[in-house]
């Protein structure tokens, strides 16, 4: 259910990232929302963008406002130039909070690990962790410290808990990260897709198993170079649709009438997952394993595109 905010503050915390703070347009309580929540914001013919809600400790409970951070992207596709051009007093409309990325409640530590604005829901699991007296530690990582939001604030909510590592200068170690690290840990990783590969690699290295591995990515899938039109063909109803260079199967299928279940449309939450019948994908998400992607008897329609001119997909 959408709802209408009202852009309370805006905050500026380094050059490009901005913290945005919320309320209710009709003044009522907020719904609840557990950490590593976020909103989708409906921002018009750009879609919806999703931002994680930020709890510091100390923050009032049940929330009078949300807090979010969006970080100016000049390369993206708009939302967040356009997110950075709202003013105090704009309204915004967004689904009620959603969670992909909860903490659950395993008794074992969790290791959170965050890559620049992958920091946002991290920050919200480290309070609750922190306020249920859990253990955990936090890693953080930036390209260098100029570009690290909320180092100042992280390190007094949360002391020696955290550490701090930069690209340019003390860069993350993650064989030392998951060298020894107790096997009942849950990792929880928030970052760029790079990232999210590597720590998941490391992390099964060192004997975490998949169930114990939580992971959101912070990106919004980008064109990249040598992307072409590919046809794909829904085996339900025979239509064929022609997807572009720039645009999803999602977006081409659904103006076209197609009903579809999907997410997150970054490739993390796996609820796009569809049956490949012919052809074959080009995987560009973080859901799948290295051997089914290989496979190519499933993809995920939100970001992954096609090898081959056509694509029949189990819809
Ligand atoms: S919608 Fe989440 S992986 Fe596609």
């Amino acid at each position: 259910m959408k709802q209408q905010l009202v852009i309370d503050r805006i905050e500026d915390e380094t050059d490009r990232i901005r913290v945005i703070t919320l309320r209710p347009q009709d003044g009522k309580e907020l719904p609840p929302h557990t950490a590593g929540a976020h909103l989708d914001f409906d921002l018009g013919p750009l879609g919806t963008r999703s931002y994680s809600l930020i709890d510091w400790p100390g923050d009032a409970r049940p929330a009078a406002t949300w807090r979010i951070a969006v970080q100016r992207e000049e390369d993206g596709q708009g939302g967040s130039m356009q997110m950075h051009g709202f003013q105090p007093g704009d309204r915004i409309s967004a689904t009620a909070p959603s969670n992909d990325f909860g903490l659950g409640d395993h008794a074992g530590p969790a290791l959170l690990l965050a890559g620049g604005i992958g920091i946002t829901p991290v920050i919200s699991m480290a309070t609750a962790l922190a306020a249920a007296d859990r253990p955990f530690a936090l890693h953080y990582t930036a390209r260098s410290r100029g570009l690290m939001g909320f180092a100042d604030a992280l390190g007094t909510a949360f002391g020696d808990k955290l550490t701090c590592h930069f690209d340019d200068a003390a860069p993350l170690d993650l064989a030392a990260l998951f060298g020894g690290i107790a096997p009942d840990t849950h990792l929880y990783v928030c970052g760029p897709k790079g990232m999210i590969e590597a720590a998941r690699a490391a992390a099964n290295a060192a004997g975490l198993p998949d169930a114990q591995i939580h992971f959101e990515l912070f990106a919004t899938p980008q064109p990249q170079e040598g992307d072409s039109a590919f046809e794909v063909e829904v085996a339900s109803t025979g239509q064929v649709f022609t997807i572009p260079p720039g645009r999803s199967i999602i977006e081409v299928l659904e103006e076209g009438g197609v009903d579809l279940i999907y997410d997150c449309q970054r490739g993390d939450c796996g609820i796009c997952q569809t049956e490949v019948l012919e052809g074959t994908p080009d995987h560009r998400d973080v859901v799948l394993s290295d051997s089914e992607k290989a496979e190519g008897k499933l993809m995920q329609i939100c970001v992954s595109r096609a090898k081959t001119a056509k694509l029949v997909l189990d819809l």
